[in-house]
């Protein structure tokens, strides 16, 4: 939630600072501005409520001197005060000679605002935020006296009076800030969710909360961990510990993806692409680690071979959205293939109940971004508790990869489009990886089906490919199914997850009302729902255990006038003909199939809201990564 960027270095800032606030737009889009230091050491701020075209038109207007070759910028997903003009960030302190963007919760911020109010302190909005300008305002008076006599005093003053600052608040943040007098160095920090990556260049250096606005300069980051401190100048940078000042060395790494992998490459929208994309990013999370020839899975780093991973006794899966939905597809496998017991929480429910989890557990976090504040706190929680962690994410470097015991990458690319699509397919191919390497390892699966199971795999990305040429049947069923108001999408077994996850594309992106139900409990109440404007997507796939079962939740709706989408298995003339209109998938093993049934769901959900003309790539109220609590 929100995004910061921040750069220092020879180049006029104004228009790198928006290209890397358009890269992450997806973090938050209610309004944006910028910071800028001008070389006669003012600070210029400008910023406008609504989408970032609406602050490059205001730059625009500005005319901005290529000579402003440092800044801070900042897109936002409001948590304290509407999105207005006044309420964007950046936030300055009574001088205007101090400003902050700031991602996160400042928890105690109405006593600290009445405490900087007392010492008549001026606010000019009704952020959280804007406390911490007023903050470094305050520690700022106290550390010039305090450096004043010291050689380099100045530049040591504005740091402390940062440090200072960031003591007083309790919450969880990332933030950057800059102060006039002190041109040549911005200061970033964090604590808790929210990501800030340090990005090296030459003579110059670059802040941001994500790697997309860092692509087109640089590949060489590191992520600033929690209470760390970086001072940012164009020639170099140093991180310090936000609670004693020592310095803090790091380890720089490369990122892996490309500038072009995070542009739209000619679709119009980033969820097409991302869609579309699904086969490549597939084949590169399998690329490397199955041996067809053995069945072997080959995964990075110790952990997957040490002795714990022979041993323990339990897995609980910890994600959100739709990431928890892979994780309930997880359960399946897992349970099946390795007998252990399998639990699935919600992230954000688990800290505040008191899990059954201890140092035989085997806790799995599932999130595309790795900075999901609920299922990183939930990580946190099952590592008190004693248990062993696992990630399966697809930013590398991010929180999540870099607090777990062992990392399965998803090598999905960068997933800009709110809406997850290609990260859920990754995650369910990541899960199999995973299944198959554990119950080797565990010695659970013959080596026979260890092989069949792994060449089934392999062939997925070319299935997904094939599944994608039916996007015009599934365009032409959207211009039928775009004019209802509510739907229900059901499923048993393994597509239960894959009917919530078909609702929740849905309802994401077309805000049309969608809830996904497990089969067997449409007659226990929402059945109550069925009449002639309710249309039923059902998973009705004959490789299902459950198969009869659901063609009888379709008989009971249409007996009811619902209109009834059947997603079956091609050929099916049985479950075809109880239906009124059929999106057909390739045959596969019950297991697999998640893996393709999902694909027609989203392009279902793509095509709707395209014909409803929404915003498809930021739905209203969302945000990509949710940082917050
Ligand atoms: O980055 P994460 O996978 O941890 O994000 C979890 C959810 O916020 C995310 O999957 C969300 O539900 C998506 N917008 C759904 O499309």
């Amino acid at each position: 939630m929100c995004g910061i960027v921040g750069y220092t270095g020879p180049k006029p800032a104004a228009p790198l600072l928006l290209n890397g606030l358009a890269k992450l737009e997806y973090r938050g889009y209610d309004s944006a501005g910028l910071a800028l230091l001008t070389p006669q050491g003012r600070l210029k701020i400008i910023k406008k409520a609504g989408k970032i075209g609406n602050l490059v038109a205001a730059v625009k207007k500005a005319h901005i001197s290529p000579t402003i070759t440092a800044g801070i910028g900042h897109t936002r997903w409001a948590t304290h005060g509407h999105p207005t003009d006044r309420n964007a960030h950046p936030h300055t302190d009574c001088g205007g000679e101090v400003a902050v963007v700031h991602n996160g919760i400042v928890e105690n911020y109405e006593k600290l605002k009445k405490q900087l109010q007392a010492k008549g302190h001026h606010f000019k909005s009704q952020t959280d935020s804007e406390v911490l300008a007023h903050l470094i305002e305050e520690g700022l008076k106290h550390q010039s006296a305090v450096h004043s006599r010291q050689p380099a005093g100045k530049a040591k003053a504005w740091v402390e009076a940062v440090r200072w600052a960031l003591s007083q608040i309790e919450g969880t943040y990332s933030v950057v800030a800059v102060y006039e007098r002190e041109p040549e160095s911005l200061i970033g920090a964090r604590a808790g969710g929210g990501g800030l990556v340090v990005g090296l260049g030459k003579d110059e250096n670059f802040l941001a909360s994500d790697v997309p606005a860092l692509l087109a300069h640089t590949r060489r980051v590191y992520y600033l961990d929690d209470n760390e401190m970086v001072i940012l100048s164009p020639s170099g940078t140093r991180v310090v510990s936000v609670l004693n000042g020592k310095p803090i060395p790091k380890k720089v790494s490369e990122i892996q993806w490309s500038a072009e992998q995070a542009e739209k490459g000619g679709y119009p929208h980033f969820m097409l692409k991302e869609i579309m994309e699904q086969p490549r990013a597939l084949e590169d999370t399998f690329n490397s680690r199955l041996d067809l020839g053995t069945g072997e899975v080959l995964l990075e780093g110790k952990f997957w071979s040490s002795p714990f991973v022979r041993e323990f006794k339990k897995i609980t899966l910890l994600a959100m959205g739709t990431s928890f939905y892979a994780a309930m597809v997880g359960k399946f496998l897992l349970e099946k293939y390795l007998r252990v017991p399998v639990e699935v929480d919600n992230a954000s429910e688990f800290r505040y109940r008191d899990p059954i989890i201890g140092k035989d557990t085997l806790a799995i976090v599932i999130s595309q971004s790795g900075e999901t504040v609920d299922t990183l706190v939930a990580l946190r929680e099952a590592k008190a508790k004693g248990a062993k962690i696992a990630a399966i994410c697809n930013v590398m470097g991010s929180s999540v990869t870099r607090e777990a015991d062992g990392v399965l990458l998803t090598r999905a690319g960068p997933e800009i489009g709110v809406a997850s699509t290609k990260a859920f397919t990754t995650q369910l191919g990541a899960l199999w990886l995973l299944t198959l390497h554990l119950a080797r390892v565990r010695k659970a699966m013959p080596p026979a089906e260890l092989k069949r199971k792994a060449r089934e795999l392999a062939r997925l990305p070319m299935m997904v490919g094939a599944l994608l040429k039916q996007r015009k049947a599934v365009e032409k069923l959207a211009k039928l199914y775009a004019k209802y108001f509510n739907f229900l999408y059901i499923g048993r077994g393994i597509q239960y997850p894959i009917a919530l996850e078909g609702a929740l594309k849905l309802k994401e992106i077309s805000y049309i009302h969608a809830e996904g139900y497990p089969g067997g409990e449409m007659k226990h109440g929402p059945i109550a729902l069925i009449d002639s404007k309710m249309p039923v997507l059902a998973i009705a796939l004959k490789s299902s255990g459950v198969y009869e079962k659901i063609l009888n939740n379709m008989a009971e709706v249409k007996a009811r006038s619902g209109k009834l989408i059947a997603l079956v298995e091609k050929g099916d003339k049985l479950a075809g003909k109880k239906a009124d209109h059929v999106i057909e998938i390739p045959a596969i093993s019950e297991d697999l199939s998640p893996l393709l049934s999902v694909v027609p769901l989203q392009l279902l959900a793509y095509e709707i809201a395209k014909l409803k003309h929404r915003e498809i790539d930021q739905p209203r109220n969302l945000a990509k990564s949710v940082t917050v609590e």
